[in-house]
């Protein structure tokens, strides 16, 4: 027994109006794609084929190496692309599945439970349903007096009657292989949009007398069909719930799931509690016992256990266990918050590191630096890191003393225990245990000497 997959890709998507194939929109911040190729390539190691047309090198571009792809030049239908895919597949499963590339929430479990019934299905189709009193756009499932299968019928084509029927076709089939290669070039042209529709083979099986089976679908969000940017919206809503729920039972507490907004390649650690309003993106780490937001954004970022995110912006960051941020600050890419190190109000960090216990609490700018453990950055300090055409460091030994306004003119350094005046303007490195003070700072060495 062996599975061969088929994705439908090739579409525009028309009703999107984007230059973007919609396949490539983005959802949970990963494109819509990506979530079919997975479920597939969960399923089974033959790779799936992907039937590109539309945005082909777009898309090829996003998928990869993951899948072996093939060319529908011209968009006639999805019994025309899937006709494509016979060359690459013939003779080498014993079953087809297709599915098509804008169903973003279809589970792996629904698909091989689809497989699992076609195997013991003697007829060559079986499919998945979905009764729904919002018909969506999607084919009927026309059935006989008897409760058989005889045909789906698309919207564009249905009689009154055939609308009213609640049963509709979700768009995912698993085929007998032999008998989906030795039909799919048979299947005729519809009128009125000149298409050939692979769901026409289930009307050609039933009238050769073969079985077509069906499945209901368990959770109607699984089959929810991207079409416009309003299915986009209602799509982002049923992954997000879902997201938010498998955390949820991972032992994170969320005080509003409706405003919490996780992508899919985040985690978190349990015990950590998410405020409302909070956006976790891309490749974020979260550790255990945390809290994050309310307010907060943070993307691309490694957060320890134990930290604290209060309305702040979070990029490419690093924040080890215990240290915090808060409110209203930014950490850039580059910037590495070690143990228990805190930033406080209206701080910005950009390729800058606080050592561990270090503590920069109000109004400062730490660009291109290296912070000691336990250094005490004053209010208002600024690292005036960049003079005109490039950037240079600021280093700061542990145990500094960093005075309210201080300008730190780089490239400069300044000591451990080396102390600053309030509003003085370093211009020259500061040594170990100096204070620096005045415009621009002049040096006098050791804490205790007298001059
Ligand atoms: C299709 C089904 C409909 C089902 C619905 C479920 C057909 C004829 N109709 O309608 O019964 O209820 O899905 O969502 O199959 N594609 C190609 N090449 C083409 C045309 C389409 O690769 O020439 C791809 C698209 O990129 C898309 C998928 O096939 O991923 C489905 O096409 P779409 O136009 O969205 O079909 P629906 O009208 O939604
Ligand atoms: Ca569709």
């Amino acid at each position: 027994m062996s599975l061969g997959i088929v994705i439908l890709a090739a579409g525009q998507g028309t009703r999107m109006h984007s230059t973007l194939p919609k396949v490539l929109h983005p959802l949970a911040g990963q494109p819509m794609i990506l979530y079919a190729v997975e479920a597939a390539r969960a399923l089974t190691d033959l790779p799936p084929v992907l039937v590109v047309g539309y945005g082909g090198e777009k898309v090829r571009q996003v998928v990869g190496e993951a899948v072996t792809y093939v060319e529908q030049a011209q968009q006639r239908g999805t019994g025309h692309a899937v006709l494509q895919a016979q060359p690459a597949l013939e003779g080498r499963t014993t079953e087809v599945l297709v599915v098509y590339a804008d169903m973003p929430l279809l589970k792996e479990a629904t698909l091989r439970r689809l497989w699992e019934r076609q195997r013991a299905n003697p007829g060559p189709i079986t499919m998945l349903t979905l009764v729904s009193d919002n018909p969506r756009g999607f084919g009927r499932v026309v059935r006989d007096e008897r409760g058989t299968v005889v045909q789906i019928v698309e919207e564009a084509v249905a009689t009154p009657e055939q609308m009213a029927i609640r049963e509709l076709n979700a768009g995912v089939y698993c085929f007998d292989a032999e008998w989906l290669w030795s039909h799919v070039g048979l299947i005729p042209l519809s009128l009125p949009k000149r298409e050939y529709y692979l769901t026409c083979l289930i009307g050609m099986a039933t009238a050769e007398g073969q079985r077509v089976e069906t499945i209901p679908v368990e959770d109607a969000a699984e089959v929810l069909g991207i079409n416009t940017r309003a299915h986009l919206a209602e799509a982002e809503a049923a992954l997000r719930s879902r997201i938010n729920r498998r955390w949820m039972e991972a032992g994170v507490t969320m005080m509003d799931p409706a405003t919490t907004y996780i992508e899919a390649y985040v985690t978190i650690g349990p015990d950590t509690v998410i405020w409302p309003n909070t956006y976790l993106r891309g490749q974020t780490r979260v550790g255990a016992g945390c809290q994050i937001g309310p307010n907060s954004l943070i993307e691309d970022s490694t957060i320890g256990d134990g930290c604290r995110v209060v309305a702040s912006v979070v990029e490419e960051a690093v924040m080890e266990e215990g240290s915090d941020v808060g409110p209203f600050s930014h950490l850039r890419p580059g910037a590495r918050l070690e143990a228990g190190a805190h930033v406080g109000n209206f701080g910005e960090v950009k390729n800058a590191t606080l050592g561990p216990g270090a503590k920069m609490g109000h109004f400062s700018y730490l660009g291109d630096a290296g912070v000691g453990a336990g250094a005490n950055i004053g209010a208002g300090t600024i690292t005036c890191n960049f003079d005109g055409k490039q950037k240079h460091r600021t280093e700061i030994g542990e145990g500094a003393f960093i005075g309210s306004d201080t300008m730190l003119v780089a490239p400069v350094r300044v000591g451990k225990g080396a102390r600053t005046g309030a509003g003085s303007v370093v211009t020259r490195d500061v040594p170990d245990g100096a204070l620096a003070y005045g415009v621009p700072a002049r040096v006098r060495e050791g804490k205790d000497r007298k001059d």
